[in-house]
């Protein structure tokens, strides 16, 4: 008799029911994770010592809790946890936004962040755990890049970036429809300094940027250091920025510059525009000579076989600037963007040479080895189903444990979540609170320069499922259950 079955046999209650109880834990514990296969009903019977009855009973137990399915000729597979049972996050009004502002919140936004530097747990932070990373073969790629080139680092640099890593890049972009020649991308220090150097090309200090409200904080404070003013367009937690409200800004707005979006898996609310909407906010942008920036970081993680299209891919006038890095899909370490500008490139080009000259060559020529293998395609799927599962545990966690309520939308892709609490929970109460125990959360007023998202939540899903996460979402739940009173 196996030792598994020994264990088995030494529990209360029925065997099948404590050989299912051995798989429930395994599943839950993310030893077998969704889409993996059990064991046959045979090699259950050996490898538990167990009737046919008994291994099929257990099976079937499984099946009826949500936790397995049975595929005709295949067996059977553990399934994605069931959704959770919480509203979707609900519409916003599309009036006209309000007016545009100087940003502003730069000082709360540095504030909080500076507050919660020290922390335990980062639940805030819409990254990921190092363990997604391909860090050892990237490494290896790095040792083997200076072994081949001794004089690296004491050689100047490409303008512009390696060329073999924006020929890596210009092909990764096939997969979102964007057909680009390498001499076109500029290599930035992070999709942080290509957002700065779209705007620098296209606007000016007081000129008016069209923003989706909520925003990614990063792009408020570069407003802020710019001193242009974002003017906060509502944002549907479905399909994006409302194009209605765009429409009527710009009937009030005759100095609107530049419309910068996250068209795909948008940071906080990690919706994604329907393909339509984008085309024809790229052709309503080139109608009116206002640029459209890009910001597209995190496509990659999109939880489906069919890749994200880009907006830039019906761009035909060169109206729109794609920004993206390799933060969150490839190495957050690296500090690696790029920007392909449209009929702003050759200024981007000056801009960024002006600004901070050409990135160092070794991580560029690491990735780009790392990229022409297969290795990159499987690093990315392996990163989409560990991403998905993270995500719908805390997804499931939250609702499980927050207050009644509370609403979220599940996003396909990404490394976080959205979460709106009941109107009474002031998230920037909730940060001070679970910061006491080391916790980082970002509140939702981060996210716009209005109040309106004062009780939602950004919680991060990039980390490893541990005993001490778990520890710190039950904190931050409890936290906001007696703040919901
Ligand atoms: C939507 C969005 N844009 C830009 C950035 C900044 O990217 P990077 O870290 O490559 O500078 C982030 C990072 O979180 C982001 O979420």
């Amino acid at each position: 008799m196996s030792v598994a079955s020994n264990a088995l046999r030494a529990a209360a209650g029925p065997l099948y029911q404590q050989l299912a109880g051995h798989y429930r834990q395994a599943i839950s514990a993310g030893t077998l994770t969704p889409g993996d296969r059990m064991p046959s009903v045979r090699a259950l019977m050996g490898l538990h010592d167990v009737s046919l009855s008994t291994a099929l009973q257990a099976c079937r137990e499984l099946e009826a809790a949500g936790l397995l399915e049975a595929r005709p000729r295949s067996g059977y597979f553990v399934c994605a946890p069931r959704r959770p049972a919480l509203a979707p996050i609900e519409e916003p009004a599309h009036g006209l936004p309000d007016p545009a502002q100087y940003v502003g919140i730069h000082q709360r936004i540095s504030a909080i962040l500076a507050r919660s530097r020290h922390h335990r747990v980062n639940l805030g932070g819409a990254c990921g755990a190092p363990e997604l990373y391909p860090a050892d073969d990237l490494r290896n790629a790095a040792i083997r890049a200076l072994r081949r080139q001794p004089d690296l680092f004491g050689s100047s640099v490409d303008a512009d970036g390696h060329p073999a890593f924006r020929a890596a890049l210009a092909r990764h972009a096939l997969r979102h429809r964007i057909t680009v020649a390498p001499e076109d991308i500029v290599v930035t220090h992070g999709a942080t300094e290509a957002l700065t150097l779209a705007l620098r090309a296209v606007a000016v200090p007081g000129d008016v940027i069209a923003v989706e409200s909520p925003t990614y904080y990063g792009l408020l404070q570069i407003l802020e250091s710019l001193g242009m003013r974002a003017l906060e367009i509502p944002c549907s937690p479905q399909t994006g920025i409302s194009l209605e409200a765009l429409e009527l800004a710009a009937q009030t707005y005759d100095n609107i510059k530049a419309v910068c979006v996250v068209p795909n898996l948008q940071n906080p609310l990690g919706c994604v525009m329907p393909d339509a909407h984008k085309q024809r906010l790229v052709a309503w942008c080139a109608a009116r000579g206002i640029a459209m920036i890009e910001d597209d970081c995190c496509s990659a993680t999109f939880d489906d076989d069919t890749p994200l299209t880009a907006a830039k891919s019906w761009d035909t006038t060169g109206t729109v600037i794609h920004c993206a890095s390799l933060h969150k899909i490839l190495a957050p370490g690296m500090r690696l963007g790029w920007i392909t500008a449209g009929k702003w490139q050759a200024r981007v080009e000056m801009l960024k040479f002006g600004l901070s000259r050409p990135n160092e060559m070794l991580t560029q020529i690491a990735v780009a080895e790392y990229m022409g293998t297969g290795a990159f395609e499987r690093h990315l799927r392996r990163l989409r189903t560990q991403l998905r599962v993270q995500r719908e545990w805390v997804a499931q966690k939250v609702a499980a444990t927050f207050p009644a309520g509370t609403r979220l939308t599940l996003p396909r892709g990404g490394l976080h979540l959205w979460v709106e609490m009941p109107a009474g929970v002031a998230s920037e109460t909730l940060f001070e609170h679970v910061l006491r125990d080391g916790i980082r959360v970002m509140p939702g007023a981060m996210f716009s320069n209005s109040n309106r998202f004062n009780h939602y939540l950004r919680l991060n899903c990039g980390n490893l499922r541990t005993p001490e996460l778990e520890a710190a979402l039950d904190t931050v739940s409890a936290a906001a259950r007696r703040l919901a009173g």
